[in-house]
């Protein structure tokens, strides 16, 4: 079978890499590694990324202040043009690099790109903070199914809507709304954390979505976790069959997980 066929037959993968992890080479470096692996044995991936510490970065540089309500942060115009530029410009160039060096043949897009995460503003109180409306994913099955060269899609989570404004998305939440829209089989979430944490700080192996709905209800969750738990639930209720979250900083996870079907961190089933 040709490299083509055999990815069309797979499912998607859509994995999420975490924007702390992101902030140092050698861990991209090891994730690249994985996802070279997966490519060469033909998995149909698609990679999201978010930035929440290069953000606070230029944002202070600066010199401008900002707030988190419930882990999502209130963005203004100002705001937005440095997160567009970070994530767009910075991050997303960054990790194209290093996965360049490791002979991966990725590119670099935005979620405004061909209105691919087309939004609305989520509410008032958080300003260009977006909620995706619709996915047009035509760009990404082209770039990946219409060419012999292993291509992978690298997003950077800016949405845009009608009239071109830009917005700030949530990255957990884009991962989910591509993954539903592509009707991936595999959702991954690679973070700072071996996983999700109980009461007790112990790591949850494994967990169904209404458990996972008292962890945000009774506030053992909180942060960056809320929204990632929130985007799990919402993942699992539209189709998408397994949902994880693992350490970015662990060599060898993202592989094991997908390929040896090894559970490495807190692994999200529905109810
Ligand atoms: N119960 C919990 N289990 C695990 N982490 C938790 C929990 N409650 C809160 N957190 C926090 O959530 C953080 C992970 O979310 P965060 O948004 O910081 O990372 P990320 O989503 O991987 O990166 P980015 O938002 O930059 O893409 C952890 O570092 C931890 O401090
Ligand atoms: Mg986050």
């Amino acid at each position: 079978m040709s490299h083509l066929d055999s990815v069309d037959q797979k499912p998607w993968i859509v994995i999420k890499l975490g924007g702390s992890s992101l902030q140092e080479d050698n861990i991209v470096r090891q994730i690249a590694k994985d996802v070279k692996k997966l490519s060469d044995l033909d998995y149909k991936l698609l990679i999201i990324h978010g930035g929440g510490p290069a953000i606070n970065e230029a944002l202070s540089e600066k010199k401008i202040t900002w707030e988190f309500i419930e882990g999502q942060r209130k963005t203004t115009s100002e705001m937005m043009i440095v997160i567009e530029n970070t994530l767009v410009g910075t991050v997303n160039r960054k990790i194209q690099k290093i996965f360049s060096q490791e002979g991966i043949p990725v590119v670099g897009l935005s979620g405004s790109d061909l209105e691919m995460l087309l939004c609305e503003p989520q509410n008032e109180s958080l300003g260009l903070v977006g909620l995706v409306k619709k996915v047009s994913s035509e760009v990404i099955k082209v770039l990946v199914q219409g060419s012999k060269l292993r291509v992978i899609p690298l997003v950077a989570p800016i949405g845009v809507d009608e009239k071109g404004e830009r917005y700030n998305i949530n990255a957990d939440m884009a991962a989910m709304n591509l993954a539903v829209d592509l009707k991936a089989q595999h959702l991954v979430y690679m973070t700072d954390q071996p996983g999700i944490w109980d009461q007790n700080k112990q790591l949850i192996k494994e967990i169904e979505s209404l458990a996972l709905y008292q962890l945000t209800e009774t506030h053992v969750v909180q942060g960056g976790m809320l929204v990632k738990v929130r985007a799990v639930i919402q993942a699992l209720r539209n189709n998408v069959q397994e949902v994880d979250i693992i350490d970015a900083r662990t060599e060898g996870n993202l592989f094991s997980l997908v390929h040896e079907n090894k559970s490495v961190g807190t692994r999200c089933y529905r109810n």
